[in-house]
């Protein structure tokens, strides 16, 4: 399973790359804002692009067809990694094929159901992103549309990725990783979390100690 970080922040980045681990970035107009006291967004980009040798999902900030586009055109002109996340809607599907038949590879982003997921996927899109976290916040089990579309890729051979996005916790990134989701994009606290365990602090305490027991 490949892991991405879910952040626009170049120090969050430079760590996760640091623990050997770090497959891609995503990032959405929200994750750029907490970024906009370093530069502007081209400059947060390139430092990026720079960084993460891996995907970088890039988000269209227009929803009419002709704009989004050429925006896409114009974010995948800064890298050769960059990939455009598109939102989901009629605009967003007919994006995906048109970019799809450009070579520019796709992230389909806000997906809530697995229909949403398979039109994604009929649509040419190199990765889907399901938003577990936003699902269950409203009572719903969104790992569910995970299993999904899971099924779905594979009873009819699609090349689409899934990308669990929207995840909070290291629980979503186990049940993503026992479903067999391609990917799971987290933020940086999710990853630190999934290294800690008290039994392993304790554990080298015990044997730190034990150790200054024999002479040297
Ligand atoms: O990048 C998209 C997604 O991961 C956002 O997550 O926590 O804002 O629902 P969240």
């Amino acid at each position: 399973m490949k892991i991405f970080l879910d952040t626009a922040n170049i120090d969050e980045i430079r760590k996760a790359k640091g623990l050997g681990v770090l497959d891609g970035v995503t990032t959405n107009p929200t994750l750029i804002s907490k970024e906009a006291h370093r530069g502007t967004f081209k400059e947060i980009v390139r430092e990026i692009l720079d960084e993460v040798p891996g995907p970088v999902s890039l988000e269209v900030t227009s929803l009419r067809y002709e704009e989004m586009v050429r925006q896409a055109e114009e974010l995948s002109s800064l890298g050769k990694n960059v990939v455009i996340k598109v939102p989901l809607t009629s605009d967003g599907l007919r994006v995906i094929k048109t970019l799809n038949e450009k070579g520019i590879r796709t992230n389909a982003t806000l997906v809530f159901s697995s229909n949403q997921g398979l039109l994604a996927a009929k649509a040419g899109a190199t990765y889907v992103s399901p938003f577990v976290g936003r699902l269950d916040d409203i009572g719903e089990y969104g790992m569910r549309v995970v299993e999904d579309l899971k099924t779905i890729f594979t009873n009819y051979g699609f090349k689409t990725e899934i990308i669990v996005a929207s995840v909070r916790h290291p629980i979503h990134v186990y049940e993503a990783s026992l479903i067999g989701a391609h990917i799971v994009t987290m933020p940086y606290q999710v990853l630190e979390r999934m290294l800690q365990h008290p039994k392993t602090d304790e554990g080298i305490q015990r044997f730190m100690e034990d150790w200054k027991k024999v002479r040297q």
